[in-house]
């Protein structure tokens, strides 16, 4: 056996040895992407080809840590039904001996071409980043075509995550990257032939006084109504009241791309996810005119080690796929429609009046779950709170237009909390749960809330309240497992 098949032979091993094991765990989820065993992080190379829909993933099967990654592979024709496919990538070569790392995938010729970086670390841990190249006739099989792209002056080895489109007949490709300054920056390729790549530098960063942390990953740049949106994760930004209070962000800047100056003239940067866990995230145009988005459901550090599936051999998920629109120059995130698919008989209780009381919900929530909740207020309504299991609080004070998302933290257990503002208020909010996750569409997706959550197993329950008058209703449906 070559290093290829060794390591895919043994990754299939782990599937197969850990199988029953992983499927057992009570927190699995429903209807989330994850790993069949080990460790799931970044969305990659998702596209729409030749009618399917390929979702790649950051992958290591050995290990509930991160460490040198796989791609695994699912495909999908309805975005809510996935298949395991074949390991699209495993990280044998010597570009890439420690981890194929993030990239994007494109169709062209018929084929399909991902792009990712091949990650080397040395013995004294120094690192090397290399842009490669794979390609594939049948979106299955995937064979190595080898580096593309060295690493340019100015940067550090932390210069990764290629994604690759096309405009007005030629290639563009933007790495996530760091200066010598150790300052996070956006780099640009241009490309006539997918070969060679010609440096157009820095289009967003430090060189234009956007000073955001130590490092840009997963750089993604997609045109969005009539502007074009710039989505990254940056690194290293200090939390700044209720902004930035996860470990590293994730988030966009809405402007215009200006391909002749090589310069992205954008907004400032706003997360897109208020949540715990929203990472990495995606994107692809699909064959209906739909921008979709997936994110990896997780940030990484420190409270990884603390998830609870660990001990069932997985760790992580996707979110669910979103479809993103822009409004007003902000992107609006709702739920596929295919996820309707999911949906059995709906339960409706309509004009439910709070007024200063809690309303127990008559039935048990499903751990697999959409609630759509609609508030009819009154000028009375000084706050809304709905409790979930035992673990998850939303909670929305009229007066400072704030809404919280707690939940028990995975570290300590005591309540955390993450916030957003609401400038025109509280109007609905259409959740997703799963067995370990929520993710909460706040006014038809103007605010997104994702967070994994481990809840007892014993409490189904939820309950609103209300300081003053306000007037809801709400449909609960149980979603297929
Ligand atoms: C983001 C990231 C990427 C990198 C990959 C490695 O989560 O750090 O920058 O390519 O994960 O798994």
């Amino acid at each position: 056996m070559n290093r290829d098949e060794e390591l895919r032979y043994k990754a299939y091993q782990e599937i197969e040895q850990h199988k029953d094991l992983v499927e057992s765990d009570p927190y699995r989820q429903h209807f989330h992407v994850m790993p069949p065993v080990g460790l799931l992080n970044d969305p990659n190379g998702f596209i729409q080809w030749q009618c399917t829909y390929h979702l790649f993933f950051q992958w290591l099967p050995f290990d509930t840590t991160h460490g040198a990654k796989f791609w695994g592979h699912y495909s999908s024709t309805d975005l809510v039904n996935w298949s395991l496919e074949p390991i699209a990538l495993a990280p044998s070569s010597w570009y890439d001996k420690n981890g194929c790392y993030s990239g994007s995938a494109i169709n062209h010729d018929g084929q399909l071409k991902l792009f990712y970086t091949g990650n080397v670390k040395d013995e004294h841990n120094n690192r090397e980043t290399y842009q490669c190249l794979a390609t594939s006739e049948d979106g299955i099989e995937f064979s190595k075509q080898g580096v593309v792209i060295e690493l340019p002056e100015g940067y550090t080895a932390h210069f990764r995550d290629p994604k690759v489109w096309e405009h007005e007949s030629c290639w563009y490709m933007v790495i996530g990257a760091q200066t010598t300054e150790e300052k996070g920056c956006v780099v640009l390729f241009q490309s006539h032939d997918l070969e060679n790549w010609e440096c157009k530098g820095q289009i967003a960063g430090p060189t234009y006084g956007e000073n955001l942390g130590y490092m840009w990953e997963c750089p993604d740049m997609f045109v969005l109504g009539d502007k074009d949106v710039f989505l990254f994760s940056p690194q290293g930004l200090e939390a700044d009241g209720i902004l930035y209070n996860n470990t590293h962000q994730s988030g966009y800047m809405v402007g215009e791309m200006d391909y002749h100056h090589a310069r992205f003239n954008g907004s400032s940067f706003v997360e897109i996810d208020r949540g715990f866990d929203f990472y990495a995230p995606q994107t692809t145009l699909d064959d209906h005119g739909r921008r979709i988005m997936f994110g990896w459901m997780s940030v990484p550090g420190e409270q990884e080690a603390y998830h609870p599936t660990i001990n069932y051999n997985w760790i992580h998920c996707m979110t669910v796929p979103r479809e993103l629109q822009l409004y007003n120059d902000k992107v609006y995130q709702t739920p596929v429609e295919e996820l309707k698919q999911l949906r059995e008989e709906p339960t409706t209780i309509a004009n439910i009046q709070l007024s200063d009381q809690q309303y127990v919900w008559p039935s048990q929530v499903d751990w697999s779950s959409e609630v759509e909740i609609n508030l009819n207020h009154s000028e009375e309504m000084t706050s809304f709170e709905l409790e979930l299991f035992d673990c998850i609080i939303l909670s929305y004070n009229q007066n400072s237009r704030e809404f919280s998302l707690y939940r028990n933290s995975l570290i300590t257990e005591e309540k955390e909390f993450r916030s957003c503002h609401l400038p025109s208020g509280l109007q609905n909010m259409r959740m997703f749960i799963d067995a370990s996750s929520i993710e909460v569409f706040v006014n038809n997706g103007e605010e997104v809330f994702s967070a994994r959550m481990f809840p007892s197993q014993t409490n189904q329950d939820m309950v609103i309240k209300s300081e003053g008058t306000v007037n809801v209703d709400i449909t609960t449906w149980t979603l297929k497992k």
